[in-house]
């Protein structure tokens, strides 16, 4: 089984080639360098930028996959080429269906739209290179990224309930809010978590728990902040302060992703969980989110940290899935909206 699959949601470019449940390539092209002066993603420059790195990151993965065609050797034989159809920024999305389905035709291949979020809840699945068919299920997810927060009900492979979602900032987004409000720069996540290594007094910044669900909210949580800042500190934070701030914040997030997986498992009875998503590269939440489901007997299969961030691999793994349970045909249609959706 051979599968080309291509990630453009959001401001990362990819590629990636499968074949006999192995990745042999995975190209990134990050559009971080190219956003950053804006503290966040700009649309319009993202699609551009899909639009002119596209067929790079195709061409670099074929070749990774040594399956670029030379002058007269025709097209490589996929079994399907799948991109991300949602959600995501509807420009993005448009270039990698246009990409995707191109390719599709000259390959003789079919043509698969996959969630991008159900990538992100696939990715554990990925060991080293190798696809490993190690979920138990029924199987809880948590999906953690720039623009989501969902916490899911697998009940098996393809079958899938959303439990709860965030009613206002992603946990990503909060990250990279409060990056924002003390100067870190973008993205938010991985200068939170090195700050926070240097900091030591917990400020005690709200824990959004909201009894009793499994929804998230993480605007309060980033207006706290605010209001610390604006009542404790001077123009100019000194390195302690940033310190204290990030250790401070990167502790109610974990806090609250904790909290909610063991609401989750106890009101489920499910006891596995995969994790998921651009967060999901924070190694404190991963610690801690490790001990907490240990503790009460659980499993939590984590992605590796160079499939946390959007990527194309985790898309070629759900389409992989799917292929597997006999899916060739699939909804292709973008949905910047997307949302979780059962194909079994
Ligand atoms: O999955 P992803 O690429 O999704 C979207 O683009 O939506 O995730 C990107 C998000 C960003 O908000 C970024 O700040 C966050 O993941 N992130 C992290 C870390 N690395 C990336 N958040 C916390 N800790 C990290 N180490």
């Amino acid at each position: 089984m051979r599968i080309l699959a291509i990630e453009t949601t959001c401001d990362e470019t990819g590629a990636s080639v499968l074949e006999n449940k192995t990745i042999k390539s995975n190209i990134i092209f990050s559009q971080v360098a190219l956003h950053k002066k804006y503290s966040g993603v700009v649309p319009e420059l993202a699609s551009r930028a899909h639009m002119e790195n596209i067929s790079l990151v195709i061409s670099e993965a074929l070749k990774k996959a040594k399956l670029l065609p030379g002058k007269r050797r025709k097209f490589p034989r996929f079994d399907a080429v799948a991109f991300s159809r949602g959600p995501g920024l509807p420009g993005a999305l448009l270039v990698g269906r246009v990409a995707a389905e191109t390719m599709a035709k000259f390959c003789g291949a079919a043509l698969i739209g996959v969630n991008n979020l159900e990538g992100h809840f696939l990715s554990p699945m990925i060991n080293r290179k190798k696809i490993e068919d190690r979920f138990k299920y029924p199987l809880l997810g948590l999906v953690v990224s720039g623009g989501h927060t969902e916490l899911w009900l697998s009940k098996s492979a393809g079958k899938y309930n959303l439990l709860g979602s965030t009613r206002d900032d992603a946990a990503g987004e909060a990250f990279d809010k409060v990056a924002k409000l003390i100067n870190l720069g973008y993205p938010g996540g991985p200068v939170i978590e090195q700050w926070a290594q240097k900091g030591s007094r917990d400020l005690k910044f709200p824990r959004p728990f909201m009894e009793g669900n499994f929804e998230f909210s993480f605007s309060g949580l980033k207006t706290a902040v605010a209001y610390y800042l604006r009542d404790n500190c001077r123009r100019e934070l000194s390195a302690r302060e940033k310190a204290d701030i990030c250790f401070s914040f990167q502790n109610a997030v974990t806090d609250t992703l904790v909290y909610k997986t063991l609401f989750a498992m106890e009101k489920t009875g499910v006891y596995s969980v995969s994790a998921g998503g651009g967060v999901m590269a924070n190694a404190f939440l991963k610690e801690r989110l490790l001990r907490a489901v240990l503790s009460r007997g659980g499993k939590v299969y984590f992605c590796d940290k160079k499939y946390a961030s959007d990527n194309a691999a985790m898309i070629a793994v759900a389409a992989w899935m799917r292929l597997q349970n006999g899916r060739f045909r699939s909804n292709i249609d973008i949905a910047p909206r997307l949302k979780i959706e059962s194909w079994q």
